[in-house]
């Protein structure tokens, strides 16, 4: 089944909002198959923004980034990775709509709680960077509840 990376950020986690967010994802009916709470070096986050070094914001995102914890899920269901980024609003909270993560939390793209894979391949690259360990395999018993 398709997975994603999704990443609250420091002002998400600062501002208390990791319990409402992984509400969201779960009442959605996704399932949780990785998380923790982790502050990374800068070298780590220019690898995972490395996409975007050439970008003016670049410096002033991973500052951010690296200013506290943040919190680590891969997050598993049928199109996980679109529907994902659905329900974090679009990037900058200007633009998002009320009812999704950014567009009722949010006010400023560089402030804007959370990130989510784009495509499917970054999130296997994702993944694969921020859970070098592995993701431990577990099924729930809700699965029939959730897909027909
Ligand atoms: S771009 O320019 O189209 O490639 O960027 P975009 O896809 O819109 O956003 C990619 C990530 O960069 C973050 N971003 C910013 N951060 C701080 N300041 C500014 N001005 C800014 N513009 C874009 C944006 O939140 C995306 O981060 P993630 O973590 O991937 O959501």
């Amino acid at each position: 089944m398709e997975q994603t990376f999704i990443m609250i950020k420091p002002d998400g986690v600062q501002r208390g909002l990791v319990g409402e967010i992984i509400g969201r994802f779960e009442k959605k009916g996704f399932y949780l198959k990785g998380l923790k709470l982790v502050t990374v070096e800068r070298s780590f986050a220019e690898k995972h923004y490395a996409d975007l070094s050439s970008k003016p914001f670049f410096a002033g995102l991973v500052e951010y980034i690296i200013s506290g914890p943040v919190v680590a899920m891969v997050w598993e269901g049928k199109n996980v990775v679109v529907t994902g980024r659905k329900i974090i609003g679009a990037t900058n909270p200007s633009d998002s709509a009320p009812g999704t993560i950014r567009g009722d939390f949010a006010i400023e793209i560089g402030r804007n709680v959370i990130h989510g894979s784009d495509s499917i391949e970054s999130a296997r690259k994702e993944i694969a960077l921020w859970f070098p360990e592995g993701i431990a395999g577990w099924q729930s018993n809700l699965h029939p509840w959730i897909y027909e």
